[in-house]
């Protein structure tokens, strides 16, 4: 589609993102930005997009099949996530609409904060941070926040994609841990043998893992894919990660299997509705809960940005978008 022939095509960048990208924006389009960074309801980003040939999304923004109904004159749907399961891709496929998501960019910045999660919530540090903020630390004591310890512990990887083989090339590379992981698909000998990663079923996974690192899609398929059932198969001295997508782990179990010493603490980036938090967890002291902010970096956020925008462009201006979920 050649913009000088019909004009500029009109973009809707639905949240607020970094203003050198959105100069790149407007070299092509007719820019409007949601500069505000409101969260705008389903309702609200439908009435937005009226007229729209284009929006930029991020993680929440819901472009479903009725959206996509409501808002005929869409032509290009980019995200700049990895996650996408806020776009219904064969819904966009049908109507001819581009959709496209964020990979590569975010994989070693995300890596290097699951990693921290996990070991922030192996060490318990932002539990004992919190003790010690309280003003209650008067002595030092034998066993006080002692954890478990990371270094030859076994890490488990539920969801071994990208991000998660950068995980596991953390642990076993740096922290001399064994690595074992359950996937859809049996990684390849020369990816599995550097780490000496080992498939195993989910539930051996359970079993076997001490530190337990989810990195699923959400889909209906992984929707509560960890809950009570689940959790009961953990090591009671196991920590659990997930820096994936909110609803893979059900919440309220894990809040009562941290109560109950089911497993010995969690690490939590996302969350079921988040920017809501089940209450339950902000109850409990041995859960480490971070804002959804695994890929921010100010470098890699710029990077996820500015590969919306390379496929919005491309996708205007004659090129190939380089990242396309339906090309
Ligand atoms: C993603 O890209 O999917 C993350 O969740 C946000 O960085």
């Amino acid at each position: 589609m050649n913009p000088s022939e019909q004009g500029r095509p009109r973009l809707l960048v639905a949240r607020a993102v970094f203003p050198s990208v959105i100069a790149r924006l407007r070299e092509h389009f007719d820019v409007q930005h949601n500069e505000a960074d409101e969260v705008w309801s389903r309702a609200e980003l439908i009435e937005r997009l009226q007229g729209m040939d284009a929006v930029f999304v991020t993680t929440g923004e819901p472009i479903d099949r009725g959206v996509l109904a409501a808002c005929p004159q869409l032509k290009a749907v980019c995200s700049m996530a990895v996650g996408y399961n806020n776009i219904d891709v064969p819904a966009c496929t049908e109507r001819g609409v581009l959709a496209s998501n964020a990979p590569d960019v975010l994989t070693e910045t995300t890596a290097d904060f699951g990693f921290a999660l996990m070991m922030a919530t192996a060490r318990r540090i932002t539990e004992s941070e919190r003790f010690l903020r309280r003003g209650e630390w008067n002595k030092w004591a034998v066993d006080m926040f002692a954890g478990q310890d990371v270094h030859g512990r076994t890490l488990g990887i539920l969801g071994m994609g990208r991000i998660g083989q950068a995980i596991a090339r953390r642990g076993a590379l740096g922290f001399g841990m064994p690595v074992v992981y359950h996937n859809r698909s049996r990684l390849a000998p020369e990816l599995e043998q550097p780490l000496g990663a080992r498939w195993l079923g989910k539930e051996d996974l359970l079993r076997q893992a001490d530190h337990l690192v989810i990195v699923l899609p959400y889909s209906a398929q992984s929707h509560h894919s960890i809950g009570a059932a689940e959790l009961a198969q953990m090591k009671p001295t196991a920590t659990l990660t997930n820096v994936a997508r909110g609803g893979i782990v059900d919440d309220a179990a894990l809040a009562q299997a941290l109560k109950s010493g089911v497993i010995a603490a969690a690490g939590l980036d996302v969350f079921e509705g988040e920017p809501q938090v089940h209450p339950d967890l902000l109850d409990v002291p041995n859960v480490v809960l971070t804002p959804h902010i695994a890929s921010a970096s100010l470098p890699t956020r710029t990077a996820m940005a500015n590969l919306a925008a390379d496929n919005l462009i491309a996708c205007f201006t004659g090129g190939t978008p380089p990242t396309a979920l339906n090309p």
